[in-house]
């Protein structure tokens, strides 16, 4: 992993004698269950992937949301929404804090919306607390983390890291559609993405809240969780190319079926992870069967492998192994592979000051802390590679997550967003 650049110019104080600051955990949780009807979906969970009409609505929310708590909300060219104190802007280096809005298909309701609004609960209660700033608190809920509906994942954290360079002049999204008017609606602008971008010295450091998605904090019965590292991923995209027949006068021998082929590559896929131990874990999570009819022999599958460790060289091997394989993969039953790598993101470490930090600010409101890493992507590891980056975590029931069933305990979601708010009191008063 790369460590992050210093932060020398970093700033963290002990907490005020006045004892440790609080957010108002009644409005955040209230905020948190309002916000879980947006996207609602009648199969369970959430389905609000960014840039859809209820991502679109959940934006139009927080902004109402942060707007009746008095503060200045605005929307840049890649759809980030920006929460700021009002008055106060561009004046002093940034403490950024946030993570995003878009959920995965029947997602929990914590999953990115529980760091969003604690970092603008947080820019709230500072803003009431304080005249005097270090740095000035500015809230992010940042487009696009999940990648579901628009396959670009990490969309709004890139932009903001200037990070354009590799991504589509046009993104589509799984149908086809350009991102174009769905950026429009929510305020952003397709031709301005690259003036989204911060300089990395404006941030003087990138602190997340999340909801651990696994089950080590809960199983160890530990309230916080102090990140030190995020893993790495790489996402292929895979077109299998058959030949389409009849399901009953077809013989089976010269069939070139590209479903047989999808399913020896799932196993493989898994393989990499099981017995082969070439990554830490290997998932094909998206399948599309054409025409997927009961008695007809497919013609093309689609579909997606991905793979994370928290070693980059590693998973460098593996991808360009697997270029190799799969394909031969697919031969071996006269299938045609296309094999694309559509997301690499690399694993990162989190920031040494930033991480102590958190840990005073656990000790200060008396919760107990452990070190973890993180084994889901956020945010957070694409402001790691030029900023000073923290990340907290609270604990999830049963360490689930991504799924409707993801729930944290009300006392830990208030517990950790009082972490967020001492860590960044400590940094900006
Ligand atoms: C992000 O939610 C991930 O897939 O890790
Ligand atoms: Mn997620
Ligand atoms: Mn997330």
């Amino acid at each position: 992993m790369t460590p992050n650049q210093s932060t020398a110019g970093l700033n963290v104080s002990a907490p005020t004698p006045a004892g440790p600051l609080r957010v108002d955990g009644p409005r955040l949780l209230q905020g948190l269950s309002d916000l879980a009807r947006i996207g609602a979906d009648p199969r369970g969970g959430i389905t609000r992937p960014s840039f859809s009409p209820a991502d679109r609505e959940a934006v139009r929310w927080l902004r109402d949301w942060a707007t009746e708590g008095g503060l200045h909300t605005e929307v840049d060219p890649a759809g980030n929404l920006l929460v700021r104190r009002p008055g106060r802007r561009h004046r002093l280096p940034v403490a950024l804090m946030g993570s995003h809005l878009d959920t995965v298909h029947n997602a929990g309701h914590l999953d990115g919306a529980y760091g969003v609004l604690a970092a603008v609960e947080t820019v709230r209660v500072l803003s009431a607390a304080s005249a005097e700033c270090r740095y000035e608190p500015v809230a992010v809920a940042f487009a696009n983390e999940e990648g579901a509906l628009f396959p670009q994942p990490f969309w709004g954290s890139r932009a903001l890291m200037g990070e354009t360079g590799d991504m589509s002049v046009d993104p589509v999204d799984n149908e086809g559609r350009s991102l174009r008017e769905p950026l429009s609606l929510i305020g952003g602008d397709l031709d301005r993405v690259a003036e989204a971008a911060w300089h990395p010295a404006d941030i003087v450091a990138y602190l997340e809240l999340h909801i651990e998605q696994g089950p080590v904090l809960e199983q160890a019965g530990s309230r916080i969780g102090v990140v030190d590292a995020i893993v790495g991923r790489i996402v292929f995209d895979i077109e299998l190319v058959g030949a389409a027949g009849h399901a009953g006068t077809t013989p089976m021998r010269g069939r070139k079926d590209p479903l047989a082929a999808a399913a020896q590559i799932t196993l493989a896929v898994r393989e990499t992870a099981t017995r082969r131990r070439l990554c830490q874990r290997a998932t094909v999570g998206r399948l599309e069967v054409s025409p997927n009819s009961t008695n007809v022999i497919p013609g093309t599958v689609r579909m997606t492998a991905e793979f994370r460790d928290g070693d980059a060289d590693r998973l460098e091997l593996l991808e360009k192994l697997l270029h190799r394989e799969i394909p031969a993969i697919a031969e071996e039953l006269g299938v045609h592979a296309v094999v694309q790598t559509s997301t690499r993101v690399r694993a990162r470490v989190t920031d040494e000051r930033l991480r102590a930090a958190v840990a005073e600010a656990a000790d200060a409101l008396g919760l107990n802390h452990m070190t973890v890493s993180s084994g889901a992507g956020h945010d957070a590891q694409i402001m790691a590679a030029q900023v000073p980056t923290g990340m907290i975590f609270v604990p999830s029931c049963h360490g689930l997550s991504h799924v409707p069933e993801e729930h944290t305990k009300d006392e830990d979601l208030v517990a950790g967003a009082d972490v967020l708010l001492q860590t960044a009191a400590n940094l900006a008063l």
